[in-house]
């Protein structure tokens, strides 16, 4: 039984261009890792209990977080040696509640679907999203509460290994609250350049250098032209001087 207070361990994985973007700013280039960067987050899916998204990540992209190309079912398999259920739970933050019905999230059913909302999420939508499938779970505020949500999502459906992967708005709010533990970052050789183009991290931020997380190189690999970096959350360590 989890102790109250504990949530899952949250990694974000991301293909970031050079300059941090994850899009371009009309958003008309959304995918531009190499195939070698799409069986990585195929990899990282495969340990985890749930995948996290935002509902724009999911209605740009057609998301279903599932396990991706599984034909002889090795990858659930995989997962059941690992001790995880077959598919992966999949939570999709849509705080108004407008996630799309058209989304294609909607046309797969292997795995439950949760949509988190808050109180800004008008009573017909929550209702909506019912009626599609999903379990809705409304924080009571007009912001979403992620530490009481992941903590809930530890309690009530065990999930100790989240993958949440972006968008930007969403790792926001994550980093922010400093809810992530490890950062994989695939760093891809485009610029796209764009002020208003989606990037890691799309916050106001940290506005001194001793407000500003600290992360160490936990493993750094080349594969072909791109580098695949993982960062993980230094909590021990005093801040910087800013
Ligand atoms: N390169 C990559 O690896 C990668 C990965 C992921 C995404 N992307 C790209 O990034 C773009 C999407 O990023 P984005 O930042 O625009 O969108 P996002 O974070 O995927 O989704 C934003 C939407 O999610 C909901 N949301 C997110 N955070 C919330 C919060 N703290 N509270 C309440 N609701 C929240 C809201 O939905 P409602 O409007 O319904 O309230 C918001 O409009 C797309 O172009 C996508 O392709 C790239």
């Amino acid at each position: 039984m989890p102790r109250s207070g504990q949530r899952p361990f949250v990694l974000l994985n991301l293909a970031m261009t050079a300059d941090g973007k994850i899009a371009t700013a009309d958003r008309s280039i959304t995918t531009f890792g190499s195939p070698r960067d799409l069986a990585h987050l195929y990899e990282l899916r495969a340990t985890a209990d749930a995948i996290l998204c935002g509902a724009r990540t999911v209605e740009e992209t057609g998301a279903t977080l599932g396990n991706g190309p599984d034909p002889r079912g090795a990858v659930r398999r995989r997962r059941v040696a690992r001790g995880l259920r077959e598919f992966p739970l999949r939570v999709v933050v849509s705080g108004s509640g407008s996630l799309s019905p058209n989304a294609k999230i909607w046309s797969t059913h292997d795995a439950p679907l949760i949509v988190l909302t808050s109180a800004r999420a008008p009573v017909r939508a929550r209702a909506a999203l019912a009626r599609l499938g999903a379990e809705v779970w409304t924080s009571p505020g007009r912001e979403i509460e992620f530490e009481t949500v992941l903590q809930r999502l530890l309690r009530e459906h065990g999930v100790k290994r989240l993958l949440c992967e972006g968008g930007g708005q969403l790792n926001a709010a994550l980093l922010q609250a400093d809810l992530v533990d490890e950062l994989n970052l695939t760093l891809c050789p485009l610029l796209f350049g764009g002020r208003t183009a989606p990037s890691v991290f799309d916050a106001e931020g940290f506005a001194t250098l001793s407000d500003a997380t600290r992360w160490t190189v936990a493993s750094e690999r080349r594969i072909g032209n791109e580098m695949f970096l993982v960062y993980r959350r230094v909590r021990a360590v005093g801040k910087l001087k800013g």
